[in-house]
């Protein structure tokens, strides 16, 4: 071959391969490395496994068809509750599930979901039947079945003292009472555990609009009155009771959680408290609420933008709670948290029935970090909600059922349960859509119980991917390997049509040259282990 075609067919190839490798992947080539170092010298506190609590409440399909469907269904089920969900849930090693709601606690009597049942209304939700076939029992049989714990909200609302009192003894006391009797005969002579109690619902809203005064002189009552008799639960070993806390940022939010936490400092031995809650959802416009399918890149920047506002939340309302408690004994349980869309068309408006995209992937890792971050004092969260209702884990039709890209990324998440927090140092970089520039990638580490090291990695870019170099202070990081979830577009969602649109995949990297680099994808959401 002539030298000049030689050189021509070597430039053809050279530019042909370019465009090869720039047609591949022009983002990576287009972008810098961002180096992270992970210091496991100076661990942090235990992330508690209840930030990955769960809350189903009497609302829409969340319970009804989502997990119960009566004994004589033909949906496979386990004296009434669907196999195919517990087995889904069960993966996720949920640490509680928050029941029965929401503002539906409120107006929840106990005594209808037990024995022979009484048939009522959900004003809040719908104005349907309630038909109480899933009541105390039921409820503690899912929750066995799944292997989580109990959250119980009692109903301050519209019920009393007495009743929420009977409640927990008929549930918890050992000794032959009448209510101990009555629960034997409905088929559970043993105590239950419930380990979490909510002492009402947003009292300053749907739970009776009190003022953080009025609802503070319930909270003495309550919590002296409503005990748990378990002797399993005695000691350290005690219920945590949670006071109904902030909904937002707002002053009259600020007021109310000084209300508490002041209160409490000065309390007397007769009442007591072991958390607060705090409530807040991912919404931009409550009156125009965004769509959760059908929409592009600027609703997607807009969405992640108002999600990360929990961190100043948190932060300024941990910031009131260390003032009168800066010992750290009093939790902040952030017990619902999501997005809220509009509902899908064709849905009952009442049932609050929305799809689930990676973006909700996005948001629900975001979060999770936040809570991860400040986990000295957030030691409880239950996104809304578990099946059927807002940012679903599970959505349900008959007897379909498809995984949200949300429910992957709790799955992918499990190692951080209980985990020890370790910080990490990076340059997050930006990522800017119009005149909204938020951080580019977001990053948790933590070892788990068995000393293992995990890292979770989130590239909120969703057109470049990005190169993360990761080094492990005073040893070396050799390997990581684990999963990573993305998907094709900002909007993509799994349907009962096409359930494995948005799953995760295997991901693994390797050393070279002394350099451990993990590729992320654009939109992506990585938990790897790193050895
Ligand atoms: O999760 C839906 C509702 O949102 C809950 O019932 C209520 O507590 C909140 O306003």
């Amino acid at each position: 071959m002539a030298r000049s075609s030689f050189l021509l067919t070597k430039f053809a190839s050279i530019v042909i391969l370019g465009s090869i490798i720039l047609f591949l992947d022009p983002q990576v080539l287009a972008q810098d490395k961002i180096q992270l170092s992970i210091d496991t010298a100076k661990p942090g506190p235990k992330i508690d496994r209840n930030i990955f609590g769960q809350f189903a409440e009497h609302l829409g399909y969340g319970v009804y068809e989502g997990i119960w469907v009566g004994s004589d269904s033909k949906i496979p089920n386990t004296r009434g509750i669907r196999n195919d969900v517990v087995a889904a849930l069960k993966a996720l090693k949920v640490p509680n599930v928050r029941w029965p709601g929401g503002c539906f606690a409120d107006e929840y009597h106990w005594r209808k979901g037990i024995g022979s049942r009484a048939v009522s209304l959900n004003p809040n939700w719908g104005g349907v039947v309630e038909p109480n076939t899933f009541g105390t029992h039921e409820f503690m049989d899912f929750i066995d079945q799944i292997g989580s714990q109990a959250y119980l909200s009692i109903n301050l609302g519209s019920g009393t003292p007495q009743e929420a009192a009977e409640w927990l003894e008929y549930l918890t006391t050992p000794l032959p009472t009448t209510l101990q009797k009555e629960r034997a005969a409905n088929g559970h002579p043993a105590p239950y555990k419930i380990p979490m109690l909510g002492i009402g619902n947003e009292s300053w809203d749907c739970g009776g609009n009190m003022t953080p005064e009025y609802y503070l002189r319930q909270l003495t009552i309550y919590s002296r009155f409503v005990r748990n008799f378990n002797p399993a639960q005695q000691g350290n070993q005690q219920m945590m009771k949670i006071a109904v806390g902030p909904g937002g940022g707002e002053a009259r939010w600020t007021d109310w959680t000084e209300t508490i936490m002041k209160a409490w400092q000065k309390r007397q031995w007769s009442w007591d408290m072991q958390g607060l809650s705090m409530h807040n959802y991912t919404v931009i416009n409550w009156e125009k609420k965004f769509a959760s399918v059908g929409f592009g890149e600027k609703e997607y920047s807009q969405i992640l933008k108002e999600t990360l506002k929990m961190e100043d939340l948190v932060t300024r309302h941990a910031a009131i709670m260390d003032k009168y408690d800066p010992e750290k004994k009093i939790a902040l349980v952030v017990d619902e948290w999501g997005s809220w869309y509009a509902p899908l068309p064709g849905s009952n408006p009442g049932f609050l029935v929305q799809q689930n995209s990676i973006r909700d992937a996005m948001l629900a890792a975001l979060n999770l970090n936040i809570f991860a971050r400040h986990a000295e004092r957030v030691r409880g969260s239950n996104i809304a909600q578990m099946i059927n209702v807002l940012q679903a884990m599970i959505m349900t039709d008959k007897e379909k059922m498809v995984l949200t890209p949300t429910y992957h990324v709790f799955k992918m998440y499990v190692p951080f349960q209980d985990a020890t927090f370790i910080p990490v140092t990076f340059n997050a970089g930006t990522y800017t859509n119009g005149d909204i520039t938020l951080p580019r990638v977001d990053a948790i580490a933590a070892k788990d119980t068995s000393g293992k090291l995990w890292l979770e990695l989130t590239n909120v870019d969703p057109n470049n991917a990005v190169e993360i170099e990761v080094s492990v202070t005073g040893s070396n990081a050799n390997s990581a390997t684990g999963e990573t979830l993305t998907a094709s577009k900002v909007d993509s969602v799994n349907t009962f049509d096409a359930p494995n649109a948005v799953k995760p995949r295997s991901i693994s990297a390797k050393a070279q040259n002394g350099k451990l680099t993990i590729k992320l994808d654009p939109k992506s959401v990585t938990v790897v282990s790193i050895s």
